[in-house]
């Protein structure tokens, strides 16, 4: 064989390589130390996060866990959801961070536009909130009251350097390319096309 010829073969049998694990999702693989499990898991398109969930049609609940590692260490992750729309109104964040021991904790903030997130209730039912941190990422766990017959909601996820340990709020995320496209519409019934890499 000519050289050409050899490196043409080499990288075709490269791509055979590549291109099984680069269907299948990372989010099936992963595991939480609470041993909960859960319908269905997206890699979502940025920021190295991922989202597993069991939607319940019967009583419209979202049972959730995103995952995602902090931009630095001691920072903080982000999830949050708008049942009402995709404006940034009526969006209730959920953020973990590790505090210093490295025990996880999680609170909920209100995003109001413009003015930023406030400690906060939700407008709509979420319960069964908890973090975790294992493996080098945070783990964020929910259940969320939807509207009923809902087939998507919006979600938007975010990673930031750390904790004012002053006023205990978030750092200001980076506003790179990714941290600016972390948001996206989650369906939760399947649309009848099989689609290996999730639905985001
Ligand atoms: C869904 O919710 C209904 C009503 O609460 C409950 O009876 C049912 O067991 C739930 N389904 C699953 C899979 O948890
Ligand atoms: C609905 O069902 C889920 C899953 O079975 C359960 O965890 C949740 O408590 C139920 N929600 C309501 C509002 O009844
Ligand atoms: C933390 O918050 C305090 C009070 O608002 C502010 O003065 C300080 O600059 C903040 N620190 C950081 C690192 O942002
Ligand atoms: C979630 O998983 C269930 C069970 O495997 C499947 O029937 C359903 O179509 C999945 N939902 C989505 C939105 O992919």
């Amino acid at each position: 064989m000519t050289f050409l010829a050899r490196l043409v073969l080499l990288i075709s049998l490269l791509a055979l390589r590549i291109s099984p694990s680069q269907l299948a999702t990372i989010c099936a693989s992963q595991k939480f130390k609470n041993n909960k499990l859960y319908a269905n898991c997206t890699d979502l398109p940025t920021l190295n996060s991922y989202l597993h969930w069991t939607y319940n049609a019967s009583n419209s609940s979202l049972t959730v866990a995103f995952v995602a590692g902090p931009s630095k260490s001691g920072g903080w992750i982000a999830w949050a959801i708008n049942p009402f729309g995709t404006k940034m109104r009526n969006t209730q964040a959920l953020v973990a961070h590790t505090v210093d021991d490295g025990t996880p904790s999680v609170k909920t903030y209100v995003i109001f536009p413009h003015f930023g997130m406030v400690p906060g209730k939700f407008s709509f039912d979420i319960w069964d909130i908890s973090a975790e941190f294992s493996d080098g990422t945070l783990k964020i766990f929910a259940t969320v009251k939807l509207p009923e017959k809902m087939e998507t909601v919006h979600q938007l996820w975010q990673v930031g350097p750390g904790i004012n340990k002053t006023t205990g709020f978030p750092l200001k995320h980076d506003f790179l390319p990714a941290n600016l496209a972390s948001q996206g519409p989650l369906s939760l019934v399947a649309t009848g096309t099989t689609n290996t890499r999730g639905n985001v």
